[in-house]
């Protein structure tokens, strides 16, 4: 090739690469747009993973939204009680055990085990009964003393004058229950040399600690968690329950 020949050669490479630039171009933004358009139609199969932060929000909200009883929040952290609520009503089932037992858990018309109408009393619609919730004197029936020890009731959740959940208790006390199943109301200490006297626990039942409570569960739970239960209990109506033979659930409400 001479170099004439070459000089005529640029400009004709460059006239030819003109019209093959243009088409490429064309061709990117017909790719771009078509990708576009696809990623717009296409559900995503794998879900951006919320924060930490949305989850946490979605929980108290939750929480508020299934409260069954109307919540005090005076002195209180308004997203320790939603989240307190969602543990205590959408997963642990405290009330489940710490209310008087399945009859009267929920009112006739709002339990969700009993038929619809117009064959039951069940109107579909849930709700639990407040003036059990969480009041404690499910009965467990005796135990752990040859039937001598009468019975034994969950307790009285609900906060007292004080304002301070499961009758005027510490947030130190609570955490130590959850933690360890100390029972510092001592109903039923370990009986003596003496054997049974009508409301000690005999071996192998270890009478220091909560028997039924599943506090071996709960001893797992964050001390944020806990905290979020203690100020949820410390955000409900207080119950008064009044059971012959059980002192210990009385609750002084004035
Ligand atoms: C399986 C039933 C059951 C469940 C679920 C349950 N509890 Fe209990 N709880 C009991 C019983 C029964 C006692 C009393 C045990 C005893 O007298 O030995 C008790 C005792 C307690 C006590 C001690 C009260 C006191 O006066 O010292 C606390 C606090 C407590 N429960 C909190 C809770 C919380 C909070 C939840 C939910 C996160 C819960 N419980 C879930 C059965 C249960």
């Amino acid at each position: 090739m001479n170099n004439r020949v070459r000089l005529l050669a640029v400009p004709a490479l460059l006239m030819k690469s003109k019209p093959m630039s243009k088409l490429l171009a064309a061709s990117a933004v017909l790719v771009a747009i078509t990708v576009l358009l696809v990623s717009l139609k296409t559900p995503r199969v794998t879900a951006e993973p919320e924060s930490d932060h949305d989850q946490d929000e979605s929980k108290v909200q939750i929480g508020f939204a299934i409260a069954p009883v109307p919540l005090n929040f005076e002195r209180h952290d308004r997203k320790l009680v939603g989240l307190g609520s969602y543990i205590v009503n959408a997963q642990e089932d405290c009330n489940g055990c710490h209310s008087q037992g399945p009859a009267t858990e929920y009112i006739p018309t709002g339990n969700p085990y009993l038929r619809h109408v117009p064959n039951g009393p069940f109107t579909g619609m849930q709700q639990v009964n407040p003036a059990t919730y969480l009041g404690g004197g499910r009965d467990f029936g005796p135990f752990g003393s040859h039937g001598e020890l009468t019975h034994l009731y969950s307790r009285n959740l609900t906060p007292d004058k004080t304002g301070r959940p499961e009758g005027g208790r510490s947030f130190r006390e609570f955490l130590t229950i959850l933690r360890t199943g100390k029972d510092y109301d001592h109903i039923h200490p370990n009986c003596g040399a003496g054997g049974a006297d009508g409301s000690c626990l005999l071996p192998p039942f270890n009478g220091d600690v909560l028997q039924v409570m599943p506090w071996p569960v709960h001893q797992n739970m964050t001390e944020h968690d806990i905290r979020a239960i203690y100020e949820y209990l410390s955000a409900i109506p207080c119950i008064d329950t009044n059971i012959p033979g059980a002192p210990v659930l009385r609750n002084d409400c004035q």
